[in-house]
């Protein structure tokens, strides 16, 4: 009997040994990951990045990236909760900074523990200045919590000049950043809003004028941010959130049973109305990422040593999401395990080549974490 078994035994530790070469390592702590040997002298240039390289975080956009209401509401208690109305900045996907949070921002601490501009904690939501008034009063940010993370609550594409005036200001005046020397890694990404309020024709959101406030955004960080890789994710179709609720589950706590009553139809004004005007947003998203792919063709003939957007389409199937994805606030913003999800699907895809970023996103609560190797770089083609 005994004899029999031991060829299997072989058999089975050959075959994950086969695996274990085939498929690339991933953990459930990035702590795990084997860690990067050194390298003399760092990235030759900015297709030569790994995340050892990368000394300065920072991201710009809208309440998805401000963390606004991931965590929701703790019990079925009416009432004020300030957790609920909060922006938790330190877990966002992409620049949260707290202890153990699951962020691409963490993910790049890892390996390059010095790496500043993650933004921590949480605060009340703040709405973008527009009025003439904003060059004197930076009312909106919280430089303390903020730190380089200058997404606000309700942004469109139109507002990241205005997120640049403070993240520039902010990235040369920050303790442990060398504006000039560091290589820094920004995340963009915007367009919800811009999709939600397009069926109401008030202002242009057409296509063009996404795309246009894109590159003009794109052109101020090329010529006065030094070292810089942009990491500019595309949009998704957001009126899928509202087919995802479209029947009012209890999960979204709609008063008295009606669906119109969930709070994400305050937070998507397209989300009244006729089933057009979420037709409407769909036209409209696919325009944004038709605009995003141009864009990033026109950068790459701008790239420098120093300068490079490398684009990530992120096609998420929402309507593949559990319920769960989405803060049981408002049924409208993700909720800390769908953060922590694109959190670990982005990091995966800086090391893909731009081919193979073209993929649905399908939600794993499970997902884990990519262990970057040797060989890895943050692509841009
Ligand atoms: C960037 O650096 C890498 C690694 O040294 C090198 O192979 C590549 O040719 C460089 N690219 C440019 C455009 O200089
Ligand atoms: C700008 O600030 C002044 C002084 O506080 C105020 O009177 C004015 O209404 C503000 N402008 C706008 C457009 O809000
Ligand atoms: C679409 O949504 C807007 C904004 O909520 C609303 O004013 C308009 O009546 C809606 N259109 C249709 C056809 O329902």
């Amino acid at each position: 009997m005994v004899g029999t078994m031991v060829p299997k035994v072989i058999v089975l530790s050959l075959a994950g040994l086969a695996s274990l070469c085939v498929n690339a390592l991933e953990v459930t702590n990035i702590k795990d990951c084997p860690t990067l040997s050194r390298r003399v002298g760092g990235a030759a240039n900015v297709t030569d990045l790994r995340p050892d390289d990368i000394k300065v975080v920072a991201a710009m956009g809208d309440s998805i990236t401000a963390g606004a209401f991931m965590l929701g509401v703790d019990n079925e208690e009416e009432g004020f909760d300030i957790r609920t109305y909060s922006e938790s900045r330190g877990e966002s996907y992409s620049i949260g900074g707290n202890r153990d949070a699951i962020t691409l921002a963490k993910f790049i601490q890892n390996y390059s523990p010095t790496a500043q501009g993650a933004s921590i904690g949480s605060r009340f939501p703040t709405t973008p200045c527009v009025d003439e008034n904003c060059s004197i009063l930076q009312y909106e940010y919280r430089p303390l919590n903020d730190r380089l993370n200058a997404a606000i609550s309700g942004s469109m594409a139109m507002n990241l000049d205005r997120q640049l005036d403070y993240l520039i200001t902010r990235m040369k005046t920050m303790i442990g950043v060398n504006f000039n020397q560091h290589w820094k890694l920004l995340t963009i990404q915007i367009g919800s809003n811009d999709q939600c309020a397009s069926c109401n024709g008030v202002l242009d959101l057409s296509p063009d004028a996404y795309g246009k406030h894109i590159s003009t955004a794109l052109e101020r960080i090329k010529s006065s941010i030094p070292r810089v890789i942009v990491n500019l994710l595309g949009v998704f179709k957001v009126s899928q959130v509202y087919t995802i609720t479209e029947d009012g589950p209890a999960y979204c706590r709609p008063q008295n049973n009606d669906p119109n009553t969930i709070l994400n139809r305050q937070m998507c004004s397209c989300f009244q109305g006729a089933d057009s005007n979420r037709t409407h947003m769909d036209t409209i998203a696919d325009g944004y990422n038709a605009k995003l792919q141009e864009i990033y063709e026109d950068f790459k003939s701008k790239q420098s040593d120093t300068f490079a957007v490398s684009y990530m389409p992120s096609d998420i199937n929402i309507l593949g999401f559990p319920i769960e994805a989405l803060s049981n606030f408002d049924c409208f913003h993700p909720s800390l395990i769908n953060h922590q999800w694109i959190a670990k699907t982005s990091w995966q895809n800086l090391f893909v080549s731009q081919p193979d970023r073209q993929g649905i996103w399908e939600f794993d609560a499970n997902k884990k974490i990519y262990c970057p190797t040797e060989f890895d770089r943050i692509r841009i083609s």
